[in-house]
């Protein structure tokens, strides 16, 4: 018995297949007029036409397709996955195939980009799905519109492992940048990048066990720690894996001592991925070295970037860095950890008699963001993966004094460093949603933000596209002074 890829000539046999499972199995748990009514969608057509768009396997004995079941995107979402088609022929049940079947699509790319998986079970399946880890989805057990149940498994987030294998981190290497060509394409050089792992010091991201990402570090000085390689999973990809693995690295090279870390890469403005490679390094810290043309050619101009270990900047550095940032955002997602670690630092400002009147709400859902970004016209940060929603209740701190607005601008200055310090950008949004045509009612109304808390500043987080504009400011001596005023009146 094998579990393999679906191919277009077992659309018939399948359909036959999924046929047989519900006039025989199926139908002990449903009326025999809604499984006929079923059993005339399940055509060959139909199946190569669910194929077309998931990831569909089978499972054969002896010639003959005994099982089947698919995993596809939910309702074209990157983030969140859905079984489809799973039926094991009634004569072949209770023998173990069905949980091969699940444990093969647990193990396929789109449940590995996936922080959930949705199943619509059908009765006869519940108690199996049940067995396999899912649960109603939002607790609800109630059957859809489709006589099935909504069940779900939420899947852990991406963890990283140091690997000192050397066997090991050659298979992780070979598994991931195989499966990343358009980036290493040529094979010998590819086969160095894995050879090389062996001796290098290796992370890697793992999802359930499997591989997603990794990166080798290498020493090129005593004072130097060289970003060797790092892949992470085609549809994995923006979701904050290549900065998990880069953050765990860099710990560990200023941890073992060394005080610089470089990296190399094709130089911006070449080619668009690597582009976007030159932002995520620029995001994280790193610094332009040196640009060495003849390394790997003319029209491949290597960039070679240094950060510092040592002279992370402190509080004040950061304070001057920050900038208000009205670009384009890269796609990458940004992790529920940088996210709560902002909120965190919102939550964390002084607010006047410790009323803390501001509350916040960070929106990262596609569709939500898309439902907010509907809103907001003419459109800002729009491009960015989520957006920090700042909330004001407007009560008295004592008397008739109400510090609602100083509280919360000390919430926004705290995030937009936090923000900064992270390696991402923003812009305070006020004056934008809270102009007469109130787009901040919309939102809130959007976000379902109670009568007595008003919505007063939005903040896009994400990694820039591009470097934000420095404004004008007006010289130290115009606006500050020491021990009496000493600017020009006006
Ligand atoms: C209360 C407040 C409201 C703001 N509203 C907007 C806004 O609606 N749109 C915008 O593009 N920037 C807005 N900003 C950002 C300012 O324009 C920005 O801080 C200023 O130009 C200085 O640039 P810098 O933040 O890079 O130092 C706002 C800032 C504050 C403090």
């Amino acid at each position: 018995m094998i579990i393999r890829r679906f191919r277009e000539q077992d659309a018939p046999a399948v359909s036959d297949l999924i046929i047989a499972t519900i006039r025989i199995s199926n139908v002990r748990d449903y009326p025999v007029e809604l499984m006929e009514e079923l059993v005339k969608t399940q055509t060959p057509e139909h199946v190569l036409q669910r194929a077309s768009w998931t990831h569909f396997y089978v499972v054969e004995e002896a010639g003959d397709i005994i099982g089947c079941g698919a995993i596809g995107p939910y309702w074209g979402r990157e983030d969140e996955s859905s079984l489809f088609t799973v039926f094991v022929h009634p004569a072949h049940q209770g023998k173990g195939i069905g949980r091969m079947i699940v444990e093969t699509l647990e193990q396929d790319d789109f449940a590995f980009r996936a922080n959930r998986i949705e199943i619509p079970a059908s009765v006869t399946g519940l108690p199996f799905y049940q067995k396999m880890g899912y649960d109603y989805k939002n607790g609800n057990a109630e059957m859809d519109e489709e006589h099935l149940y909504r069940l779900e498994k939420r899947l852990p987030p991406p963890v990283i492992r140091q690997v000192d294998e050397p066997a090991e981190k050659e298979r992780i290497a070979r598994e991931i940048l195989e499966s990343l060509k358009e980036w290493f394409e040529v094979p010998e050089t590819r086969e160095q990048y894995i050879r090389g792992s062996r001796d290098q010091t290796f992370f890697a991201a793992e999802r359930s066990g499997k591989a997603v990402g990794f990166l080798c570090l290498k020493e090129t000085g005593k004072a130097t720690a060289e970003l060797a390689v790092m892949g992470v999973r085609k549809p994995c990809h923006h979701r904050g894996i290549g900065k998990k693995l880069f953050m765990a690295a860099k710990a560990f090279a200023a941890e073992a001592g060394y005080e610089f870390m470089q990296v190399k890469t094709v130089q911006m403005g070449y080619y668009e991925d690597y582009d976007r490679t030159n932002r995520f390094y620029q995001s994280v810290g790193f610094r332009e070295l040196e640009v060495i043309p003849s390394l790997w050619g003319p029209e491949n101009p290597c960039q070679i970037y240094v950060l510092s270990l040592k002279d992370t900047p402190g509080l004040t550095e950061l304070i001057k860095q920050r900038r208000s940032y009205r670009g384009r955002y890269l796609p990458d997602r940004v992790p529920r950890e940088d996210l709560t670690c902002i909120l965190e630092a919102g939550l964390a400002a002084p607010s006047g008699c410790n009323r803390q009147t501001t509350s916040l709400i960070a929106v990262d859902d596609p569709e939500m963001l898309a439902r907010i970004r509907a809103v907001i016209d003419p459109p800002v940060g729009e491009t960015a993966p989520a957006m920090i929603c700042v909330l004001s209740r407007r009560i008295n701190a004592y008397r008739d004094r109400c510090f609602a607005t100083q509280d919360y601008a000390a919430a926004i200055e705290n995030m937009l460093l936090a923000i900064t310090s992270l390696g991402y950008q923003s812009c305070w949004y006020e004056g934008h949603i809270t102009d007469t045509d109130r787009i901040c009612d919309r939102i809130a109304r959007i976000l379902h933000v109670p009568e007595d808390l008003e919505l007063v500043c939005i903040l896009p987080v994400g990694i820039a596209a591009s470097e934000p504009v420095i404004p004008k400011k007006k010289a130290f001596h115009e606006r500050a002074w020491f021990n009496r005023f000493a600017g020009e009146s006006c």
